[in-house]
């Protein structure tokens, strides 16, 4: 099952999701990251099954009204970024999470957003609209902190230069605009055409930092056992190495299988080991298909991972 519509997002790994997932008769479902919906209405039509849904953009309102529309009495939407979402979910515990993080193409594809460097639009890049945008961090920090993150973030091995020339810049007049930031970064590093944006890096590094991608994901995975049902499946696609390090790390460190080296050590080693509450379900990550990349190429770098809460013992939480 690859989507092949027109729609504004194309779902990726989407049959490798359900797979993973296995969604079940009256089960609940959660999908921390609706977009355009296509996880969320695979899983309502996998099964007769309950699904909350969460986005932290608004613009994804009226595509969510859609869906409950769609599947009466079925779906329940919470706008808000996925992190800060315990406290609406209260007592509830889902059978399978999924998570795919990053951008939607609907936002990625509107100028207005300020997330891409190929449509111009206001410097902003704030999936939920509110909060410090893009240029109020590129014009207010200083040149340290940009360079900071720009390196941390994109990995970008020219992050001292770029920033040295956005100073430059602001000084003649605010960078308010995608078209003129992406402008200055390719002056600086240059411009290969053909090749990937040279703008690439410095742009995920901004959007990382301003949406705070990392923090909300980690936020997310140390609370998820909390909402995880017994037996309740976590899958999770990301799409870069930062955030793909920490749902490995995540998945290493819940599911670590602790060996006693002496008799003495077994005791310890027995407490330990009950905070150990995940099963890895992917030894490897799964990656799309070469025919998915070539019907939606921003599936290219995208990496599933998934792990399953062990059935019937007491967690330390
Ligand atoms: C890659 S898209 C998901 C697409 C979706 N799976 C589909 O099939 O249409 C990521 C979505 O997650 C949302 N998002 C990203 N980080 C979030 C967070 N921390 N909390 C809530 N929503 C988030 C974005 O606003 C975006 O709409």
């Amino acid at each position: 099952m690859i989507q092949e519509s027109a729609s504004p997002h194309i779902a990726v790994l989407l049959n490798e999701v359900k797979e993973v997932l296995c969604p079940k008769d009256g089960g609940i479902y959660l999908d921390c990251t609706f977009g355009f919906g296509g996880y969320s209405r695979m899983i309502l039509d996998s099964c007769d099954c309950q699904l909350v849904a969460i986005d932290r953009d608004p613009n994804v309102i009226t595509h969510a009204n859609q869906l409950i529309n769609d599947y009466p009495g079925r779906v329940n939407f919470i706008q808000t970024g996925f992190a800060e979402s315990f406290s609406e979910l209260g007592s509830l515990k889902f059978d399978g999470i999924v998570m795919d993080l990053g951008v939607s193409s609907m936002q990625l594809d509107s100028g207005d957003r300020g997330f891409s460097f190929t449509h111009d639009g206001p410097l902003d890049m704030r999936m939920s609209g509110v909060g410090e945008s893009a240029a109020d961090f590129i014009n207010k920090a200083d040149e340290q902190e940009i360079a900071d993150v720009i390196y941390q973030y994109g990995d970008e091995p020219y992050s001292r230069r770029i920033a040295k020339k956005i100073i430059e810049h602001r000084r003649l007049e605010p960078i308010t605009n995608t078209a003129r930031f992406a402008h200055i970064v390719r002056s600086t590093i240059g411009f290969r055409k053909g090749k990937i944006d040279t703008a690439t890096k410095s742009f995920q590094a901004i959007r990382i930092y301003i949406n705070d991608e990392l923090g909300q994901l980690a936020r997310f995975l140390n609370n998820s056992k909390n909402i995880l049902a017994p037996n309740g499946r976590l899958v999770i696609v990301s799409f870069h190495s930062l955030e793909d390090r920490i749902v490995k790390n995540f998945f290493k460190v819940n599911s670590a299988k602790l060996v006693a080296r002496s008799k003495y050590a077994a005791k310890v080693l027995a407490e330990e080991n009950s905070k150990e509450w995940l099963k890895i379900l992917t030894k490897k990550p799964i990656c799309p298909s070469s025919r998915e990349v070539a019907l939606n190429p921003r599936a290219r770098s995208a990496k599933l991972r998934a792990g399953q809460k062990i059935d019937g013992t007491t967690y330390g939480s």
